[in-house]
């Protein structure tokens, strides 16, 4: 049980001594009820409106998780596959920041909260996404050029990304490569090798903005650091 002032307040809809104030003004109900006293005690069950509004009382986690391949990045599939929410603990409704696919492996971040979802994803908003990859063929000197100034897909030029670290396997015909991409247009990075006649073998996603696979086992989640968080909100930002 926590004090109703508080719980206002870490909703992040009012400083604390605003809360007070509204709750003083009449302007806040704990379940329908109008309750005007200070420091009455509610639970997370307990529904509070001010002005009318629901307050969010859900405490707000970050997760990366590893993706093992294998792993569906929706909350439901109609196969019956097995889902990347499974992997973090599940007493919140967690949701993947953007998705990856099935057979694709790394970094996914996970969260509960709608705003940094949002902000993460959105294509007005900037985070770079590093994946290494493996293609059919060898990728020529050229064709990372095109890619990195931008080639079409679906009708559409992707942006400037970075295209790097090229290595070949002379016996099986294959490359591997690092790309960074600032958008996240479904299937992007496969549909990009595509459009150069590469056809993605495997794909890894390295780094989300800041955040990397360091210290985490494939199937392995951690909760991001505070510092973390802001980081990438901050480069949500970046041009
Ligand atoms: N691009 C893709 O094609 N697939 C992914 O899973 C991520 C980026």
């Amino acid at each position: 049980m926590e004090r109703l002032q508080k719980v206002i307040a870490r909703s992040g809809y009012a400083s604390r001594r605003k809360a007070e104030t509204l709750i003083l003004e009449n302007k806040v109900k704990v379940n329908g009820v109008l309750c005007n006293t200070l420091g009455t005690k509610v639970s997370r069950k307990d529904v509070v409106t001010v002005n009318g509004r629901t307050i969010e009382q859900e405490e707000k986690v970050y997760y990366v998780l590893y993706k093992p391949e294998g792993y569906i990045s929706t909350t439901q599939d109609e196969k019956d596959r097995r889902k990347v929410t499974d992997l973090v603990p599940n007493d919140k409704r967690i949701f993947p920041v953007g998705r990856l696919d099935y057979d694709t492996s790394g970094v996914l971040l996970m969260t509960n909260d709608g705003d940094f979802m949002n902000l993460m994803t959105s294509p007005k908003h900037h985070v770079e996404k590093e994946y290494r990859v493996k293609l059919q063929g060898f990728l020529r000197k050229e064709e990372s050029l095109q890619l990195a100034r931008g080639v079409e897909i679906d009708g559409y030029k992707t942006k400037r990304c970075i295209v790097k670290n090229v290595e070949y396997n002379k016996k099986n015909e294959t490359s591997i490569a690092t790309i960074i991409i600032k958008e996240g247009k479904y299937h992007q990075v496969k549909k990009m090798f595509e459009s150069v006649d590469h056809p993605v073998l495997k794909l890894k996603r390295e780094r989300f903005g800041v955040v990397t696979l360091k210290g985490l086992r494939t199937g392995e989640a951690r909760r991001l650091k505070p510092y973390e968080i802001k980081q990438l909100k901050e480069s949500a930002k970046d041009k």
